[in-house]
């Protein structure tokens, strides 16, 4: 593996030296502004109670939080260094009880059935192993009428995913048209598609 790859592969996993830079760099600059206009999208009561899968290093979480003032936000990651440093970010709402942020792993999320009104998955999609399973998880903690919300940097159609993907081990630039079929196959409908053209950013909802 060359450098280049042994640092960016830390976006798949924070680990080490890298991975503690990552999930810094993660906290701010453009995934900020792309979060904003993802969370656009959806309609958030101020009760919901949301999980943010591959939560990174948690400043998606604070600010779901303060969309929710009377509900609570979870927040789950396979690395340890993006629970630690969500954890850290997040520490006063979780001394609160209004937050709780643990290691684990999209393909197999350890909440009840119906446990959501809404899960996010900011930047993360691409990397998930067996991803039709994570959807179908995703789809069976949400509530009847609970929301998906994805929201990705590249669209798959921006000519950069190439790049990416020989970067990156295992990751997977989906384009819309495949995001739509695999969260159909989940049992999702309404399944809404927006493109920021500029940047090639993607969001994608869908309702249980
Ligand atoms: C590029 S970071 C994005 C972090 C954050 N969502 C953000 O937008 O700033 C991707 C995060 O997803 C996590 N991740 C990747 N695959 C995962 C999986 N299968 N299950 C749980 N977390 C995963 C990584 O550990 C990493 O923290």
């Amino acid at each position: 593996m060359n450098l280049l790859s042994k640092i960016f592969s830390n976006t798949r996993k924070p680990e080490g030296f890298f991975g503690r830079i990552m999930v810094n760099g993660m906290n701010g600059g453009s995934h900020a502004r792309m979060a904003q206009w993802g969370l656009s999208f959806v309609n958030i009561a101020q009760g919901a109670n949301i999980l943010d899968i591959g939560c990174g290093g948690g400043a998606n979480i604070a600010r779901l939080l303060t969309l929710v003032p009377k509900g609570r936000v979870e927040g789950i990651d396979h690395s340890p260094l993006s629970v630690k440093k969500s954890s850290q970010v997040n520490a006063a709402a979780i001394s609160a009880g209004r937050c709780r942020i643990q290691e684990g792993s999209a393909a197999a999320l350890p909440y009840a059935d119906g446990a959501f009104d809404l899960v996010t998955a900011f930047e993360t999609v691409y990397f998930w192993p067996g991803i039709e399973e994570c959807f179908r998880g995703v789809h069976r903690v949400l509530r009847e009428g609970g929301q998906f919300l994805i929201v990705n940097e590249d669209d798959g159609l921006s000519g950069a995913n190439d790049k990416w993907e020989k970067l990156i081990d295992g990751m997977h630039t989906y384009t819309p048209d495949e995001l739509r079929a695999l969260l159909a196959a989940a049992g999702f409908g309404n399944i809404s598609v927006r493109r920021q053209q500029q940047h090639h950013w993607l969001c994608v909802s869908a309702t249980k």
